[in-house]
């Protein structure tokens, strides 16, 4: 059986997560459910710290929050001594609630607004800025320096550069190619002019330059070419202006096990690559090594996730195929539908037999909303709960109330204890922000 984190096979021959019995936690806190193991989540963090440490190189962990942003997981990554990336308003009023240390966020973002950077130098209670702004272009560098200097800070800074690699990924992840709406292209000179243009910003302390070439990466060599070519681009720096700078943040990216098959780097190994890497090409070029950085989301929270759901109405099209019909679908994971996304699943509630009956694994909203094509289930039936798979990261982040659905509740479960992190919607909050103007009301009705 394929298990990950602390899933196993309770005595009952269910799914239990964290301790908890997955069929009584569906009929506790209802379906669609989304069960997060605190256990996975925190060695994932530690182990990524700890792969870096191991190789002898300072590093910020910095834990993309777009990947699960909500204040419980916030808390933990801070309590795990880690960073914290946000890139919108809400991600960041989301990081300040959870009492994350300003000095230890960082903003990132191809469209900042002002208010946001307004938010972003103000943050601190001591009226510090946040602790870099990763600044990903001229425009928003001039208003950067503006608002700084408006609010007497010298703010902190990270250029975002844009190393020309193609990551093998899905298309709509990839984001550090040169055609991107990303960031300085490092090809073409805008990364220099960038560099230049901060240095002369009285309001910016400029540290360092970060890159991140895309996601759900399972191939070690993408982020090594990045960083090659990021190296090659310090030396540049180092040679015509006389500059090194102390950090060097190469983005997140790292993949996860969606399915049995499905084999990504482990940590050590990522961590081994990226390093050997930096240290070969800054020896090359006789550079020192600066603070690394890695921004990884996806994999410190994607497998710590399970869904579950309730199953509803079965469609069995002889000789064609059978549709399990589940209680949630595209409103609580759009991956599917948006890049391809493929997911494993289980019947939770009859782990102890063969899952063997080969089914589609049907959402409940319109449009063709199949959440998996072919999954292996162990005798479906009506009000059995299945549990599908690594639905940590972009999964709730990106719920929607798509026919006018709630979105899910999730539970953080630990050591036999199950507590609500985000509350289920209800039909009124999905309606609270509907009004009818006055006119409306007014009106006689249809006219014949
Ligand atoms: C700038 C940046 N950093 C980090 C991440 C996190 O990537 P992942 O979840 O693949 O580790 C993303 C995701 O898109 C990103 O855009």
């Amino acid at each position: 059986m394929f298990f990950l984190g602390t899933q196993t096979q309770n005595s009952q021959g269910h799914l239990e997560i964290g301790g908890c019995d997955a069929v009584e936690l569906a009929q506790t806190f209802a379906t669609p459910l989304i069960v997060m193991d605190e256990a996975h989540i925190r060695n994932q963090m530690r182990a990524m710290t700890g792969a870096f440490e191991a190789q002898g190189v300072g590093i910020h962990v910095i834990y993309a929050s777009k990947a699960f942003p909500c204040l419980a997981i916030s808390k933990i990554a801070a309590q795990e001594g880690l960073w914290i990336d946000v890139a919108s308003a809400g991600e960041l009023l989301t990081a300040l609630r959870a009492d994350f240390p300003t000095e230890r966020i960082i903003f990132h973002g191809n469209n900042k607004s002002d208010d946001e950077l307004v938010m972003a130098v103000n943050a601190g209670t001591d009226g510090a800025g946040i602790g870099r702004v990763v600044v990903d272009n001229f425009d928003e560098m001039e208003r950067l320096n503006r608002i700084a200097g408006e609010a007497g800070a010298r703010q902190p800074i990270m250029l975002r550069l844009t190393p020309a690699v193609d990551a093998h990924t899905h298309r709509l992840i990839q984001t550090g190619r040169i055609d991107t709406k990303f960031g300085f292209n490092i090809e073409g000179g805008g990364a220099r002019r960038a560099v230049e243009a901060a240095l002369e910003k009285e309001n910016l302390e400029l540290l360092g330059v970060g890159c991140h070439i895309g996601s759900q990466i399972l191939d070690a060599p993408f982020f090594t070419l990045a960083a090659r070519l990021m190296i090659e681009f310090l030396a540049e720096i180092r040679d015509d202006l006389g500059l090194e700078f102390p950090e060097l943040d190469l983005g997140g990216g790292l993949g996860i096990r969606y399915l049995p098959e499905d084999s990504p780097p482990t940590m050590e190994e990522y961590a081994a690559t990226l390093v050997g890497t930096v240290r070969e090409n800054l020896e090359k070029f006789g550079l020192a090594m600066p603070n690394l950085a890695i921004e990884p989301g996806r994999s410190l929270v994607g497998e710590a996730g399970t869904t579950l759901y309730r199953v509803g109405n079965i469609k069995r099209i002889p000789n064609v195929r059978t549709y399990v019909s589940v209680d949630g679908g595209l409103s609580d994971n759009p991956r599917p539908a948006l890049y391809e996304a493929r997911y494993f699943a289980l019947n939770a509630s009859k782990v102890d037999q063969p899952q063997n009956e080969t089914v589609a694994v049907a959402g409940k909203h319109c449009e063709t909303d199949v959440l998996i094509e072919e999954a292996q289930l162990a005798d479906p039936q009506r009000g059995d709960i299945v549990a599908v798979y690594s639905t940590g990261a972009y999964n709730y982040a990106m719920a929607s109330n798509y026919n006018r659905f709630r979105r899910p509740a999730v539970v953080l479960v630990s050591e036999g204890e199950a507590d609500v992190i985000v509350e289920r919607e209800t039909l009124e909050d999905v309606l609270a922000r509907d009004l009818i103007p006055e006119r409306l009301r007014q009106s006689e009705g249809v006219v014949a």
